[in-house]
C-alpha cells in the first residue's frame, strides 16, 4: 500500500471527532485512573476537580472508577456514585472540565469478587459470579488480607447489581456528566463474568460465550435505556492477566462482544491493548469486528498514536501514566516536548502531591522547542517497521 494514502490526512491527533452527540476538540483522551483521594464518605472533593480541570485540554476525560454502590467497593480511597455527597462532590468536577471546553465520562465500577468483608457493608462477602478467590491480597483498614471466596449471586442478585448501575447512571447525570463507561476490564466483575477462569457458572450467565457477555450486554442496555446508547462507552481489557483472569479464546469471545456493541450503537469501546508476545492478539482485527467509535489505549507516544489514527486502526487515543505526570499532556504531544515520568509512590492516596503538583512547560520552555515535524517522524517510524 502507498505509504502517503495510507497516512489520511485529516485524522490526526488533533482533528476534531464526534464521539456520540458531542463533537471533541480533538482525539486525545484522557483513559481513567484510580488516584485513591476522595474523603471519609467515598466523595470526590476540590483537589479531583483542579485535577481533572488541570488536564481538561484532551477532548474526552474518563474518570477514574467510581463504585456503583458500597458493594462495589474493593480499594480504601476510591470514590462513590451512590450518595448525595458524592454526586456533589462530582459535580465540583464536571463544572471544572466543562469550563475548559473537554467532555467527561464517569466510569461506573463494581469490583465483585476484589474485596473484603472489611470493605463492604455489615462485613458481608464480595460478591461475583462464581465462588472462586481472586489470587492476591486485599488492603484493608486492617492491613493486607487474602482475597475470600466470594459469595456466587444468583439470578436476582444479579438483577440488583444491574440496578445499582442504573442508579449509578442516573447519579452520573445529576453530577453534570456527558455520559458513562462501564468497566468491564482489568478482572473486575464485568470481566469476572466475562472471562472462563472466574465463571464456572451452569446458568444462562456461565458456560458458552454468548452467555459469558449477557451479564455486559444487559447492562449495557439497562444503562442506555437511563441515559441514551450515545452516552455510553464500554471498556475491556481481553487478555490482561491481573485478577487470575484467563480465557482460552479471547479473539472470539471480544470479538463476539464487538459485533454485539455494534448493534447497540454506543459512544465507543475503549480497549486496553495489553501488549505481549504470548499470547499474541490482533488488535486490528478486534477493531475490524466494531462498527463504531474504538478508543485504543495502552503505551501510545505521538508517533504510534498517529500511526494508529491515520492507518484507521483506531478513532481515538487513550493515555494513562502520561497524563499523571503531564497535566499539559496534549501541549507536550502537539509539540513533541519531553514527558515528565510518573512516581509510582505517590500513584494511590495522599493529597496534592504526585496528584495536582507536576508542572506544566512554562511559554519560555515552549518557545524554546524544535519545531516538531510529525510527518517525518511518523515515517521514520514506519521506516522501522
Ligand atoms: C494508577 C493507575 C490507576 C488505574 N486505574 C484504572 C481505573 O480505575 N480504571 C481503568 O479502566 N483502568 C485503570 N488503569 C489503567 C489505565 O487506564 C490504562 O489502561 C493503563 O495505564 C495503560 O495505559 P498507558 O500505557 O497509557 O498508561 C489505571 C492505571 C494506573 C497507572
Amino acid at each position: 500500500m502507498n505509504q502517503m494514502t495510507w497516512l489520511a490526512p485529516g485524522s490526526g491527533l488533533f482533528a476534531p471527532v464526534r464521539v456520540g452527540p458531542y463533537l471533541l476538540a480533538n482525539r486525545v483522551v484522557m483513559s481513567a485512573m484510580t488516584r485513591r483521594r476522595a474523603d471519609e464518605a467515598d466523595a470526590p472533593h476540590a483537589l479531583q476537580a483542579e485535577y481533572y480541570a488541570q488536564r481538561a485540554a484532551a477532548g474526552l476525560m474518563v474518570t477514574e472508577g467510581a463504585q456503583v454502590s458500597p458493594q462495589g467497593k474493593g480499594y480504601p480511597g476510591t470514590p462513590g456514585i451512590h450518595s448525595a455527597a458524592q454526586i456533589a462532590g462530582w459535580r465540583l468536577t464536571t463544572e471544572a472540565v466543562h469550563r475548559r471546553g473537554a467532555r467527561i465520562f464517569l466510569q461506573l465500577w463494581h469490583v465483585g469478587r476484589v474485596s473484603h468483608p472489611l470493605l463492604q457493608p455489615d462485613g458481608a462477602l464480595p460478591v461475583a459470579p462464581s465462588a472462586l478467590a481472586a489470587p492476591g491480597m486485599a488492603e484493608t483498614p486492617e492491613g493486607d488480607k487474602p482475597f475470600p471466596v466470594p459469595h456466587e449471586l444468583d439470578a436476582a442478585e444479579i438483577r440488583n447489581v444491574i440496578a445499582q448501575f442504573v442508579r449509578a447512571a442516573e447519579n452520573a447525570r445529576l453530577a453534570g456528566f456527558d455520559g458513562v463507561e462501564l468497566h468491564g476490564g482489568n478482572g473486575f466483575l464485568i470481566d469476572q463474568f466475562l472471562r472462563e477462569s472466574s465463571n464456572r457458572r451452569t446458568d444462562a450467565y456461565g458456560g458458552s460465550q454468548t452467555h459469558r457477555l449477557r451479564f455486559l450486554l444487559e447492562l449495557t442496555d439497562a444503562v442506555a435505556a437511563v441515559w441514551r446508547p450515545e452516552r455510553v462507552g464500554v471498556r475491556v481489557s481481553p487478555i490482561n492477566p491481573w485478577g487470575g483472569m484467563a480465557d482460552s479464546d479471547p479473539a472470539g469471545l471480544f470479538g463476539k462482544l464487538a459485533e454485539a456493541l455494534s448493534l447497540r450503537d454506543i459512544a465507543y469501546l475503549h480497549v486496553a491493548e495489553t501488549r505481549t508476545r504470548r499470547p499474541m492478539f490482533n488488535w486490528a482485527r478486534l477493531r475490524r469486528r466494531f462498527r463504531g467509535i474504538y478508543i485504543a489505549n495502552g503505551g501510545f507516544d505521538r508517533y504510534r498514536a498517529e500511526v494508529a489514527l491515520r492507518s484507521g486502526r483506531a478513532d481515538l487515543i487513550s493515555f494513562g501514566r502520561a497524563f499523571i505526570a503531564n497535566p499539559d499532556l496534549v501541549q507536550r504531544l502537539r509539540l513533541g516536548a519531553k514527558l515528565q515520568p510518573a512516581d509510582p509512590a505517590v500513584y494511590y492516596g495522599g493529597g496534592a502531591r504526585g496528584y495536582t503538583d507536576y508542572p506544566s512547560l512554562t511559554v519560555a520552555e515552549c518557545e524554546g522547542l524544535p519545531r516538531f515535524d510529525w510527518r517525518r517522524a511518523v515515517m521514520a517510524e514506519l521506516r522501522r517497521w
